[in-house]
């Protein structure tokens, strides 16, 4: 096995077991196992020879510089953020795999004419927050009003999180100006079954389906378990679980739209109250940016339906949307002939997934590269990719890099 091979799956491992938590894999934006995770990342950085820096939200930036001082970068990279009981590759894959692709190049002594930038992003999956892409929007500028006052659980803000806990000591704003970049590309396992279906390592990826991602309150009135007769009450709970099933029907009978309710918490929750507040999440997916918006209509009608019919109030609350972004035509392409270089692949796919990229198609070209994982399954502990699927990807990345032009 390559050596590169060998460490990025060493690398894998040691990342898996940076933890919040002593019984599952979590890491989320700003907390001390994401701190961790940064660090260890930049000692892997360090050991390619890369100029290292690190932005007060926690994302990491490896440089590697080109023999052209004039040629603009390449970016590459993942988030190293996880959901919670997540596995080991969604992410840290993405940074690992870029590491060990610039390290193929080292062991070839293969000097690139552009610089490579090395990204890891502090948050992608918006655990934390519910809002999505923390790290890789602020490196396309100032995080806006709206999500720089978003509050977590415990009622911190975003903009709180990173001035009373950010790391200050030695930060600099990681950011890049549209057109400064050559394009941004980032491998990622598919989180879905068709590699697997097809018998294939990788492929690359045509675009990102939109998402939609609220905040629902419904509020009735807390009461006793024991003496409240049934038709007096206003439970929330009980109308929460007939918008959550109107949710399902709904995605059910507009495929391929997808809709999850992911966290849920009840107010005052004990087992002799009737539950006076519920709220929920609400994450809503289409790859057709007008068909995700009607369907958050059509919700949005449903729940104030079932709220009025029981007599509960109802605060909508939207927290982030974000359009279908297409991978770039012509960086894709380029990431496709690599991939048929050297798996003989052809492959495009849409992926159902948000990625980093999304944020970054603001700034310049995105494309990305799948790899195979298996049963389809992410965001589980069980996750996983193959040692030969991950050598496949990486030997892409490196073909990739090497057929870029100067
Ligand atoms: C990230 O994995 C997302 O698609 O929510
Ligand atoms: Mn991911
Ligand atoms: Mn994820």
């Amino acid at each position: 096995m390559p050596l590169p091979l060998q460490k990025a799956l060493a690398r894998l491992d040691q990342l898996g077991l940076v933890s919040d938590s002593p019984e599952l894999l979590v890491r989320t934006f700003l907390s001390p196992a994401n701190r961790k995770a940064s660090e260890l990342v930049l000692d892997w950085m360090k050991e390619l020879g890369m100029e290292l820096s690190h932005a007060a939200d926690g994302t990491v930036c490896g440089i590697l510089p080109g023999s052209d001082p004039k040629a603009k970068p390449i970016l590459l990279g993942s988030h190293i953020d996880t959901v919670i009981d997540a596995g080991k590759y969604d992410g840290p894959l993405g940074v690992i795999a870029a590491l060990a692709a610039l390290e193929t190049l080292q062991q070839e002594k293969t000097t690139l004419t552009f610089p490579v930038h090395l990204l890891a992003f502090s948050d992608e999956e918006g655990t934390r927050f519910q809002t999505t892409y923390l790290g890789s929007r602020s490196i396309t500028g100032p995080l806006d009003a709206a999500t720089l006052a978003t509050k977590d659980a415990d009622g911190i803000t975003v903009a709180a999180a990173i001035e009373d806990h950010g790391w200050d000591e030695g930060s600099t704003i990681i950011r890049y100006a549209k057109g400064e970049c050559r394009g941004y590309v980032e491998l990622h396992i598919e989180q879905g079954r068709v590699l697997e279906e097809a018998h294939e390592a990788c492929c690359v990826v045509s675009s990102i389906a939109g998402q939609s991602r609220l905040t629902i309150k419904l509020t009735g009135r807390a009461d006793h378990a024991g003496t409240t007769p049934m038709p007096l009450r206003r439970d929330s709970l009980t109308g929460s679980a007939e918008c959550i099933l109107a949710a399902e029907a709904l995605a059910k009978s507009q495929p391929p739209l997808v809709i999850t309710v992911g966290k849920i918490q009840i107010h005052p929750g004990a087992s002799n109250s009737v539950p006076q507040t519920t709220i929920f999440t609400i994450d809503l997916r289409h790859p057709d940016n007008a068909a995700r918006c009607l369907a958050l209509e059509e919700l949005r009608q449903k729940f104030s339906n079932i709220a009025e019919k029981r007599s509960l109030g109802l605060h909508w609350q939207p927290v982030q949307d974000n359009d279908a972004t297409p991978c770039d035509p012509e960086l894709t392409n380029q990431l496709l002939e690599s991939l048929s270089a050297v798996t003989g692949s052809r492959r495009s796919l849409a992926s159902g997934a948000g990625h980093d990229g999304v944020a970054i198609s603001k700034i310049c070209p995105i494309a990305m590269l799948f790899i195979r994982c298996r049963d389809g399954l992410s965001h589980h502990p069980e996750e996983h990719a193959s040692p030969e699927d991950i050598g496949t990807g990486i030997a892409v990345l490196t073909h990739f890099l090497k057929s870029l032009t100067p």
